[in-house]
């Protein structure tokens, strides 16, 4: 735990921009967590995973604690199943990989994310048909006031679409030490999601199980999600918005493309990645493959914003406001950004 001044964060976040952390310190226990958050530079902190889903704007002038608590061991089982519990700084694929080859099911719709475990409650990560708070059985994690290890159930978190719990009443308040996940012997597949399908039936699989459903998985996201290592990203810049059915239908008169789904509280979800391919920086331009320097919006997915090198976290995000405002003036919607701004 090693304390560091003015360091770098090119190597640990995936949007690539050269910028540094005043000061900047690994825990790999509890031990060591406590004894960084009782040092005075500790008042304005960063806690940070993998990085994959911070765009930094500036240098960063406080201290970054970089969670790096390891370990992932099965902590009950039963007839039906497995509970497995993770350190927060495990990898996230790593801990996928590990349940689809122990044939443990319910983790595999969410293969290839990037990002540590820690984070993954933290906005309720979601693909392909399932979210962490499907899977999620409890987490522990440590009230940085109160100095005191505190056990969150599934419904403490108060998950919601890209959201919990830590994201609003408790924002900043907690470290995630550890989650355990809850997983089938037996698995129920998730294939409503239609490009899975689609990518199965390409694969030439009859006979479904985990392991095809993790692969299908990792071969659409590597058809068409930038890899962090070849082109800076966060992944989605933005939520997909959610409007009423009556509004859907109104967008849906005006611009029959428009792509939406029914959500169970009779609402409807919009792709933002369609609104955002709609339009564009002038008329007739569309944003999508849009490129300003080295900031961009990226060819084979709109939601997704790019560093193609030298980009500056400031050229992302005005490109995002120009693309919110955009998206406001031609359909009346107001995106929310997913990705964490620091
Ligand atoms: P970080 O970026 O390090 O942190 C994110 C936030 O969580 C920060 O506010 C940080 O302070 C906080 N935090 C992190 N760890 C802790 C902790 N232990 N305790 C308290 N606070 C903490 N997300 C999806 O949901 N679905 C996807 O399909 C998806 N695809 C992606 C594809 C690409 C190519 C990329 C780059 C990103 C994608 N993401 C996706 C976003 C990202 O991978 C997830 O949000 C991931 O969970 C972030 O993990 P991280 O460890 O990198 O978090
Ligand atoms: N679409 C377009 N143009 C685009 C992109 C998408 O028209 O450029 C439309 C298409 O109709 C497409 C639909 O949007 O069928 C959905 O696209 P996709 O399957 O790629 O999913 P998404 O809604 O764009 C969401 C998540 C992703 C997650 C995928 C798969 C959000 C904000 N994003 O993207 O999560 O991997 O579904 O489940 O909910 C992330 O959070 O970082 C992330 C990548």
């Amino acid at each position: 735990m090693q304390l560091q001044q003015h360091l770098s964060l090119k190597p640990f976040h995936t949007f690539g921009m050269e910028v540094y952390a005043r000061y900047f310190a690994g825990f790999h226990s509890i031990e060591e967590l406590e004894a960084l958050l009782s040092m005075d530079i500790a008042s304005k902190r960063l806690i940070l995973g993998g990085g994959s889903n911070l765009l930094f704007t500036h240098d960063y002038d406080g201290f970054v604690l970089k969670n790096e608590l390891q370990g992932i061991e099965v902590v009950k089982e039963d007839a039906e199943f497995v509970y497995l519990r993770a350190g927060a700084g495990e990898n996230w694929h790593k801990v996928v990989m590990h349940c689809v080859n122990n044939n443990w099911g319910g983790l595999e719709n969410l293969s290839l994310i990037p990002g540590n475990v820690g984070a993954s409650p933290m906005q309720n990560i979601g693909a392909y048909g399932v979210e962490i708070k499907d899977v999620m059985e409890q987490l522990e994690a440590y009230h940085i006031q109160d100095r005191k290890v505190v056990t969150f159930t599934n419904r403490d978190c108060a998950f919601g679409y890209r959201e919990s719990v830590f994201k609003q009443g408790l924002k900043n308040q907690f470290v995630i030490l550890n989650v355990t996940y809850k997983l089938r012997k037996d698995p129920v597949f998730h294939t409503s999601y239609g490009a899975i399908n689609q990518e199965l039936e390409r694969m030439g699989v009859d006979s479904l199980s985990i392991r095809a459903i993790s692969d299908a998985v990792i071969r659409i996201r590597s058809s068409k999600l930038p890899n962090p290592a070849e082109i800076g990203n966060a992944g989605s810049f933005f939520k997909n918005p959610q409007v009423s059915a009556a509004q859907f239908q109104e967008l849906k008169l005006q611009f029959p493309s428009i792509a939406g789904y029914p959500l169970e509280n009779g609402a409807m979800k919009i792709a933002a990645g369609w609104l955002i391919e709609h339009c564009g920086p002038s008329e007739g331009v569309s944003w999508k493959g849009y490129r300003k320097g080295d900031a961009g919006c990226h060819a084979l997915q709109a939601l997704v914003l790019v560093n193609y090198g030298h980009a500056q976290g400031m050229e992302i995000f005005r490109l995002s406001e120009a693309i919110v405002q955009s998206v406001k003036e031609k359909f009346g919607i107001e995106l929310e950004r997913e990705v964490n701004i620091v």
